[in-house]
């Protein structure tokens, strides 16, 4: 590069720091990925290292963050507000302990860990223990008060506990938001109609910034203290881990995380264990944090342009990144689901490769304007699917291309539908469609739906690839040499496997019912429909307004099952299954209900049947269901472990029946003949 195009290089670079430092600290709406940044960041440093000529009073790299909102008073921060330097992989560490053991002279330096939070440091003052006001960070020498707002988070403590507290004391610390307070407040948005946040820290700090504090108290904020800034009257202790434990005894909340080790690797080892936890710590942190333990010898480093040199924060790989949109294509899941999935130029986010992402369903991708040719930001945190966050409007190029979702399968090119008040769209092929046929026939060959003993997962994606078998249906058309020739497959367990189809042939209506794979249509379901109408042909043929008629059933299982018998390829299916010798006995409509006016209690765990289908079948019978034993109850079905309920059925007296006599009682009352 000439110089001219480094001064362009850090101009630019000075310009896209500062547009992004005001969208993310004052409009709580970044465009860019932190990852990104930090890269610019990281640049801008690297060139001014190697050219301190250029550096200005005015560049980013001179001042973190950006002046506070007018709207909310200024507090100047009687200590400065310090950030931390970072290191991004273990060589960065490295030279980070190197520089301490050198000018300390020490060779085992003990660290005190902590998680990085990723949210927003506020500093609050407390004198004679009470809370006096809070700040954020600001530019690190001015904040903003956030007072009214802070005191509304329920953890931080407006009184300290103990009584030994420094007179005067500075508390510092991060404001975050949970996954969990995270989700419940988006729903609430969604359910508003009003705007949906990013990420829990975009939750965070526009909650925090609220001007109405009312507001702020209904958001679930969080806080950890991590440090202090001013302390007057009252002794500071020897090491910041003891700081951490008073702190947590004057009844401020510090992360569980926190461990004291020496030498590097056990810092490595900690970095990779909470590495591995972090998408089940129900927060959100972007690395962890390694600080001298001992204040003296945090003394003895002393800061440089803002950041101590006895701490530095260890980043994990970024989560989220630009990268941009190819093409939007429709998957079909294994329940008929349509997702749109957003084809990506490849990009390194969360530790891989990653080159799609979901949109999620028709309302993601018009709430967030995604087009096909757009630059977005795309998260791939822990295991989870990767998704496509938000377009960055200011990257789009005129010529984008908007999506329609499809009103048809495109694997099977049944109709799609959608349920009102659901988000996705279904495909109504049910069986027909391939995409769902391995799941369908799975559910089908299930124990409580044909029961077909042998026709184990493995062995149905095999024969479905091997095109041996594209529907439920066809399975009754295999052969014994088919089933032979497949990999593992003695000839002993293909003669069984016939021999289990064959057997699954006398069933009854309610298992093929439920074995169809209707979508909400469980066993219980099933059961009611088979004894209401009692055949199948008045099953298919029912009209809305009759389904709705049957216990257990409304108005939107009956629009599945009307859906489901209206598609002829599920006709075609279920023909064949029939053709193929499926049967089952005649059901004698129930009228009368023997069980009638007797309470039953169920207790301890049933071997046959989960306690609510024991439930189901005595209500079918006419009986009544009660959650706890009274002088009323007539009988209590006492299964394994059963409890003090059993114990109650024995002082007052009332029938105790174990599971055989249950299952007799209801046998003996079926309505099967
Ligand atoms: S210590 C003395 N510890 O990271 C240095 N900061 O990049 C002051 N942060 O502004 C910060 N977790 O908002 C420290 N365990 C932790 C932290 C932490 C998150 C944030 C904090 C700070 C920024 C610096």
């Amino acid at each position: 590069m000439s110089s001219q195009e480094i001064i362009n290089r850090v101009n630019e670079l000075r310009e896209l720091i500062n547009q992004n430092n005001y969208q993310y600290y004052v409009k709580d709406e970044p465009v860019i990925p932190d990852a990104e940044y930090d890269r610019l960041m990281q640049e801008l440093i690297a060139i001014e290292n190697e050219f301190p000529e250029l550096i200005i009073n005015a560049s980013p790299t001179q001042r973190v963050g950006v002046a506070p909102l007018d709207s909310f008073p200024e507090i100047k921060h009687e200590a400065p507000m310090l950030s931390l330097g970072n290191a991004f992989d273990e060589d960065e560490m490295t030279a980070f302990d190197r520089r301490i053991r050198e000018k300390l002279e020490v060779d085992n330096i003990e660290y005190v860990a902590e998680t990085k939070l990723d949210g927003l440091a506020i500093s609050i003052l407390y004198e004679d223990g009470q809370f006096i006001r809070a700040a954020t960070r600001g530019d690190g020498t001015t904040g903003e008060d956030v007072t009214l707002n802070v005191k509304t988070i329920k953890s931080i403590p407006l009184t300290l506990l103990d009584e030994k507290y420094p007179k005067r004391i500075e508390i510092r610390g991060e404001v975050f938001m949970t996954d969990d307070g995270f989700k419940e407040l988006n729903d609430k948005q969604k359910e508003k109609g009003e705007k949906l946040f990013v990420n829990p820290r975009n939750a965070a700090a526009g909650s925090l910034r609220q001007l109405d504090s009312r507001i702020t108290s209904q958001r679930h904020l969080s806080f950890f203290a991590y440090g202090v800034g001013i302390v007057e009257g009252g002794m500071m202790p020897e090491s910041h881990a003891e700081l951490l434990s008073r702190l947590k005894t004057w009844g401020v909340p510090v992360s569980p995380e926190t461990k004291v080790m020496v030498k590097l690797a056990a810092c490595f080892e900690y970095y990779k264990s909470i590495a591995s936890r972090r998408s089940s710590l129900g927060y959100d942190i972007d690395g962890v944090v390694f600080k001298v333990n001992r204040l003296d010898q945090q003394d003895i480093m002393g800061t440089v342009s803002r950041a101590p040199r006895w701490a530095i924060a260890y980043k994990f790989p970024p989560e989220e990144e630009l990268t941009e949109i190819l093409d939007i294509e429709i998957q079909v899941g294994r329940t008929g689901a349509l997702t749109p999935v957003a084809r990506l130029k490849p990009v390194f986010v969360g530790g891989v490769t990653v080159t799609n992402a979901t949109l999620h369903n028709e309302d993601e991708l018009k709430r967030k304007d995604v087009r096909i040719g757009d630059t977005v930001i795309v998260r791939r945190a822990g295991d989870v699917i990767p998704e496509v966050l938000k377009v960055v409007m200011e990257r789009r190029l005129k010529n984008t291309k908007m999506f329609k979702m499809p009103s048809n399968c495109p694997i099977c090119g049944s109709d799609v539908e959608r349920e009102e008040g659901e988000a996705v769209i279904r495909c109504s092929g049910g069986l027909y469609c391939s995409a769902q046929q391995i799941q369908a026939i799975i559910h089908f060959a299930s124990r409580r739906a044909m029961n077909i003993d042998g026709l184990g997962d493995k062995l149905i994606e095999q024969l479905v690839e091997k095109k041996l078998i594209c529907n439920v249906s066809d399975l009754y058309t295999l052969t014994q040499e088919q089933l032979a020739e497949l990999e593992r497959m003695a000839e002993k367990s293909a003669t069984n496997i016939i021999a289990a189809l064959n057997n699954s042939k006398e069933t009854t209506l309610d298992r093929f019912l439920y074995a169809l794979g209707i979508r909400e249509v469980g066993d219980a379901t099933a059961r009611s429909l088979a004894n209401h109408f009692g055949n199948l042909s008045a099953i298919q043929s029912a009209s809305q307004d009759t389904l709705e008629k049957v216990d257990d059933v409304g108005p939107i299982v009956a629009r599945h099952i009307v859906t489901f018998f209206l598609q002829s390829h599920n006709r075609e299916v279920i023909k064949d299954l029939l053709k193929a010798g499926i049967h089952w006995p005649d059901i004698k409509i129930r009228t009368e209900q023997p069980l009638k006016g007797k309470t039953f209690v169920i207790t301890g765990t049933l071997e046959t049947m989960k306690r609510d289908e024991a439930k189901q079948r005595l209500m079918e019978l006419g009986a009544k269901v009660s959650g706890s034993v009274s002088k009323k109850t007539d009988y209590v079905i006492a299964g394994s472990e059963p409890g003090s309920k059993a114990e109650k059925a024995r002082k007052l007296d009332v029938e105790i029946l174990d599971e055989a006599s249950f299952l007799s009682l209801i046998k003996s009352n079926q309505a099967i003949d």
